[in-house]
């Protein structure tokens, strides 16, 4: 038999194959969500490649802004965006993520429409890392606190890369454990589950609202 059960917006089922081979295809991700994800995917990589060049410090300084600037708004997002991608939705105790990456390694993974719960952990630690590195990088930039913000950019971004390679592995081995693409999910924004696990809207509008705020903010901050 499975166990279904709800808990502030995730829901989980122990029997995987079943509550996923039966799901239909939903909606989970809003646009916010997907393109905020993109964004600041590529703006980390981009301030990564740009940040040994002096010549290219201003873009590597831009897009560390608006890696920043995302950032800003997803934890707003988290706090009145859509059921998934509420904090309240999918952080979890630790002993929720170990449960989660005990049921991988038995091959019976619990499946959660949302992050589960040891990605939420890697999703957090990405959040953390990327304000001490956009904090450290303006204090180095403006030169505030001699070397020592400096060390901190450091190993604040070293730590933040090591975490995207979890991340990576992590969503990696998510797919090949419930048999769907999550890469492809956070671009359509469609997983498969039951239809009342499944958001109702897009929110273009919001969309829209984070792209005119990063421009707008990292505009303001480069001037
Ligand atoms: C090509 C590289 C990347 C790929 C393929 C990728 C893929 C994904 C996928 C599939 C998810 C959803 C996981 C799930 O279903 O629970 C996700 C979530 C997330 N990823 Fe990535 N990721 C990449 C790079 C990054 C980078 C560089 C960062 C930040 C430094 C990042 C931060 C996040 C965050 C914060 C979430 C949570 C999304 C949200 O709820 O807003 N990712 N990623
Ligand atoms: C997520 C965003 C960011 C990432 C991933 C990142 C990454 C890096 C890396 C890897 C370095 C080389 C560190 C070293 O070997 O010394 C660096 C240097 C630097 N970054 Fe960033 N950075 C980010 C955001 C920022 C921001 C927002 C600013 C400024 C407002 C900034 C300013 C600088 C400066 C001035 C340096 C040169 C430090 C030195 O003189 O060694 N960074 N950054």
């Amino acid at each position: 038999m499975s166990s279904i059960t709800h808990a502030a917006g995730a829901t989980r089922s122990d029997d995987t194959n079943r509550a996923e081979a039966g799901g239909r295809r939903i909606l989970v991700w809003d646009i916010p969500t997907r393109l905020g994800h993109w964004l600041l995917a590529g703006s980390f990589a981009l301030a990564w490649l740009t940040s040994e060049s002096e010549s290219l410090r201003n873009v590597h300084v831009a897009s560390g802004y608006a890696f920043g600037t995302i950032l800003a708004f997803r934890l707003l997002w988290g706090l009145i965006g859509s059921r998934h991608a509420r904090f309240a939705a999918f952080v979890r105790a630790p002993y929720a993520a170990l449960a989660y990456l005990k049921s991988l390694l038995a091959g019976k993974p619990q499946h959660f429409a949302g992050h589960n719960p040891a990605g939420a952990w890697a999703i957090l630690a990405l959040l953390v890392l990327g304000a001490l590195s956009v904090a450290s990088g303006w204090l180095t930039f403006n030169e505030i606190g001699g070397d020592m913000f400096e060390e901190v950019h450091e190993g604040a971004t070293g730590a933040a890369l090591a975490v995207v390679v979890l991340h990576l592995a992590g969503v990696a081995a998510g797919s090949i454990a419930h048999r769907e693409n999550l890469v492809a999910a956070m671009f359509s924004g469609y997983k498969r589950g039951r239809p009342d696990e499944g958001i109702a809207r897009r929110h273009v509008l919001a969309g829209l609202g984070l792209l005119v705020w990063v421009v707008a903010a990292v505009t303001f901050l480069m001037n």
